[in-house]
């Protein structure tokens, strides 16, 4: 019988044709929204596996009603919108499409931590809203992150990236946070590992870079903010939860951080009016972190590839509970 997989997005179409020579019988949700929980479970109910993202709900509830699913194959490397300890308890193995974002996502917390040094979204909006006015001596100063401290938290695959941008253009100083050392990447860029509230205190630059899970959900709150330099920018491009939207904006409209960039946000989408939206020293992208032609066909591959190596030799390449193919 034909595996039937259902595809919850419009996804590249890179790995769309691996899953059609596969000979599988798909099912493609072509609309631009994603399906409501109420679709995404009527419908899966008549597949075998589903590839899907992090627009898809894939909570307790979801997996009670589709606990027949055989895999289900995420299309990002984060997968906090599935309950894993669920799929784990039914039996599901759950891929995910690890590092084939982590030079794109680099490239975003490098461009964004560069964009809020100089004001870069908001001058832009000055030119729009017709306020250039005459070039000014002393106006819209920004400044240099030459020699400055980058602190990473979470460096893994994307912050390693995003670290040896910085050292490379500014021969910053790398100093992080994480659950467990990473010697390797010590050694890679002479980064020095401190306890988190070490790396509060001394980062010019803070970048977030870990998975969102209930010991990071809003982990930057109102009292880590308040012991950040007042000259300090902080970068979020992993996901938004991991920060508080209303501390954050306090601090910086308080003056107790300098600014933020944020290719993610706490909710998302962000509203049009969030105040952060207007702030001179905040820049906001809408979840595009992994956007490149290059990261978007991969991730598109891997989801694929774990599907098809599932069903030919019952392996998932890239598997978040590999407990449930041991036995
Ligand atoms: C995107 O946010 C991802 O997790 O891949």
């Amino acid at each position: 019988m034909k595996k039937k997989i259902l595809v919850s997005r419009l996804y590249p179409k890179e790995g769309i044709r691996l899953l059609e020579k596969e000979n599988f019988h798909l099912t493609l949700w072509e609309e631009k929204r994603p399906m409501t929980q109420v679709e995404l479970i009527e419908k899966a109910k008549s597949h075998h596996a589903l590839l899907c993202t992090l627009t898809e709900k894939i909570d307790s509830h979801f997996l009670t009603q589709c606990s027949h699913l055989e895999i289900i194959s995420q299309f990002a490397v984060g997968y906090d919108n599935i309950d894993i300890d669920a799929a784990t308890g039914f039996g599901i193995p759950v891929g995910f499409t690890p590092d084939a974002m982590s030079e794109a996502t680099a490239d975003i917390a490098f461009g964004l931590m560069i964009a809020v040094a100089r004001k870069m979204f908001f001058l832009h909006k000055t030119i729009i809203n017709g306020r250039w006015g005459y070039f000014n001596p002393t106006g819209n100063l920004g400044f240099e992150l030459k020699d400055k401290t980058l602190g990473i938290f979470g460096l893994g695959r994307i912050g390693v990236k995003m670290a040896k941008r910085c050292k490379n253009a500014y021969d910053m100083d790398i100093i992080y946070h994480n659950r467990t050392r990473n010697k390797e990447a010590e050694k890679l860029l002479d980064a020095t590992y401190l306890g988190f509230d070490d790396l509060l205190l001394k980062s010019d630059v803070l970048s977030v870079h870990c998975a969102l899970t209930p010991e990071t959900k809003e982990i930057f709150n109102r009292s880590a903010f308040k012991k950040m330099k007042p000259s300090a920018i902080f970068i979020n491009t992993a996901r938004g939860p991991i920060h508080n939207e209303k501390d954050l904006s306090s601090a910086i409209s308080s003056g107790e951080i300098w600014g933020t960039g944020l290719d993610v946000t706490n909710p998302e989408p962000m509203q049009p009016d969030n105040a952060l939206l207007f702030m001179e020293n905040a820049c906001v992208l809408p979840h595009v972190g992994s956007g490149t032609q290059e990261a978007r066909n991969q991730m598109s591959v891997l989801a694929a590839m774990n599907i098809i190596e599932f069903y030919r030799n019952k392996q998932v390449p890239h598997i978040v509970n590999p407990e449930v193919l041991a036995h």
